[in-house]
C-alpha cells in the first residue's frame, strides 16, 4: 500500500503543506507550485472547500495531490473521491488507517513519540510523519526517533523551514520534507503567486543540495 506514496514523496523530497481558502485560488496556486517544481502538494482538510480544492488541483495534471489534516474516515472517503493520491493524518487512528487500506491509497499517519511508532508499524505500515517536527525537538528528535526503527520512513512537518531542509533531507530515514513556509494561506490570500513559485523553487533547490 505504501510502495507509491514512498515513490511520490522519494522522488518529490518537498511536500508543499496547503490550507486554501476557496477553490478559486487552486488553479493558479497549483500553476505557481509546478514553476516552482514542486511535484507533489498536500491540501489539508481544514477549510470548507478543501474537497473541490483536492479536486481542482488533481484535474490540474501537475501534481500529485494529497490530503492532509485528515481525522476521520469519512473525510479520508471523501479525500480519496475528490481524487486524493495519498492521505496524511496529524495522528494514528485506527479507523482512518482501516478506510484508506480499504480504499487501496497510501496513508501516512503523525507519530511524536516510539510509542506511536510502534503502533504505525504493527498496524504493516512505514511511512510516519514525524509532527510537529520542529516543536518536538528538530533534528534531534528525528535522530533519536529513528535510532531505534529502521523500517520506519519519516515525513517531517511542522514548523520547518528552508534553513532546515538540508538536515533533515541528509538523514537516511527521511523521505521527505513537509511544510507550509513555500505557499502560506496569507501568500494565497493576497494572491502573491510568485512569492509561492519563488519560495518552491528555492526549496527545490536545497532539497537537491
Ligand atoms: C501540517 O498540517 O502538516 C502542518 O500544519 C504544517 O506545518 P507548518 O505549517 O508548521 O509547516
Amino acid at each position: 500500500v505504501t510502495a507509491s506514496v514512498v515513490s511520490v514523496l522519494s522522488g518529490a523530497r518537498i511536500l508543499p503543506v496547503l490550507t486554501v481558502p476557496s477553490v478559486a485560488t487552486a488553479g493558479p496556486l497549483a500553476d505557481a507550485l509546478t514553476a516552482g517544481g514542486a511535484r507533489c502538494a498536500e491540501v489539508t482538510f481544514r477549510t470548507p472547500d478543501a474537497e473541490q480544492v483536492v479536486k481542482a488541483m488533481a484535474a490540474h495534471g501537475g501534481l500529485a495531490v494529497g490530503a492532509g489534516t485528515v481525522l476521520t474516515s469519512e473525510q479520508a472517503e471523501r479525500a480519496v473521491v475528490a481524487g486524493a493520491r495519498f492521505v496524511v493524518s496529524p495522528g494514528y487512528d485506527a479507523e482512518v488507517v482501516a478506510t484508506c487500506r480499504e480504499l487501496d491509497v497510501p496513508v501516512v499517519p503523525g507519530v511524536a513519540t516510539a510509542t506511536e511508532v510502534m503502533r504505525v508499524l504493527r498496524a504493516g505500515l512505514d511511512t510516519v510523519k514525524l509532527f510537529p517536527a520542529e516543536p518536538l525537538g528538530g533534528m534531534g528528535m528525528l535522530k533519536a526517533l529513528a535510532a531505534p526503527f529502521p523500517r520506519a520512513r519519516f515525513l517531517p512537518t511542522g514548523g520547518i523551514g528552508p534553513a532546515h531542509l538540508p538536515g533533515y533531507l541528509a538523514h537516511p530515514a527521511v523521505l521527505a520534507v513537509g511544510g507550509s513556509w513555500m505557499a502560506t494561506t496569507g501568500h494565497v490570500e493576497r494572491g502573491d503567486y510568485d512569492g509561492i513559485r519563488r519560495l518552491t523553487a528555492e526549496a527545490v533547490e536545497r532539497s537537491r543540495g
